[in-house]
């Protein structure tokens, strides 16, 4: 697996497995989503420009750095990828805000679009896809191509939980993309559901089921 960032920060690791308990309620699992997706977000930005600018303090005068360069935008895919915007605008609130309203087709696990909404200048940005479950990998490729035929050239996918085969489908599709991921695990049931997973994020975050 190529183009693969493993984010196992210990509170990660233990919010994940918070996570997965099918005994965790909805309000807790959103609260869940969202400090995993701050923690993962700490790493994500890793890589962004600084500038240095002159900062009066209030005894002199410091050399600092700011953030400068290319901006950031982030684009939830509906449904569940909404849950893990909060925590990303947490660190960020300047970031733009796209959808993309996706859902599985439940006979063939294709993703079918219907919604679609990207801020004016996405090609200037860099973007972050956010969706908590990359299964078998359908709906982040679909993504990832509808904003390559908008002209972003910049784009990562953070997700919480990612398959094995979600992995390979990316990495095949899309070489260019960085995959950050909380976990990843082995397989897919016949559904296409990630095993062990933790269910359907969806549902579980709106409390739908
Ligand atoms: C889930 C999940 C991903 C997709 C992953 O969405 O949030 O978008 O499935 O599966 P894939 O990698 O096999 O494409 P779902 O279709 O359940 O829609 P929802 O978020 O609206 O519940
Ligand atoms: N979508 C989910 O919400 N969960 C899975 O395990 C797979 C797809």
């Amino acid at each position: 697996m190529e183009n693969l960032i493993v984010l196992d920060h210990p509170l990660i690791q233990h919010k994940i497995s918070l996570l997965r308990d099918k005994n965790t309620k909805t309000k807790e699992f959103r609260e869940l989503v969202l400090e995993i997706s701050m923690l993962m977000g700490y790493e994500v930005t890793r890589e962004m420009p600084l500038k240095e600018v002159e900062i009066e303090t209030p005894v002199g005068v410091a050399k600092a750095k700011v953030l400068s360069g290319k901006k950031l935008g982030i684009v939830p895919i509906l449904r569940a990828g909404l849950g893990m915007a909060d925590g990303i605008l947490n660190l960020l609130p300047m970031a733009k805000v796209g959808h993309i309203g996706l859902y599985r087709e439940p006979d063939t696990l294709k993703p079918v679009e219907y919604y679609c909404k990207l801020p004016e200048d996405a090609e200037e940005r860099e973007i972050v896809i956010l969706d908590p479950m990359l299964a078998t990998g359908g709906s982040a490729s679909l993504a990832i191509q509808y904003l390559k035929e908008k002209g972003v050239k910049s784009i990562k996918l953070m997700c919480i939980i990612a398959s094995e085969d979600g992995i390979k489908t990316i990495n095949k599709e899309h070489p260019d993309v960085t995959i950050y991921a909380a976990a990843v695990d082995k397989t897919l049931d016949e559904k296409g559901y990630i095993v062990p997973g933790l269910g359907d994020a969806g549902d579980r975050l709106f409390g739908t089921k």
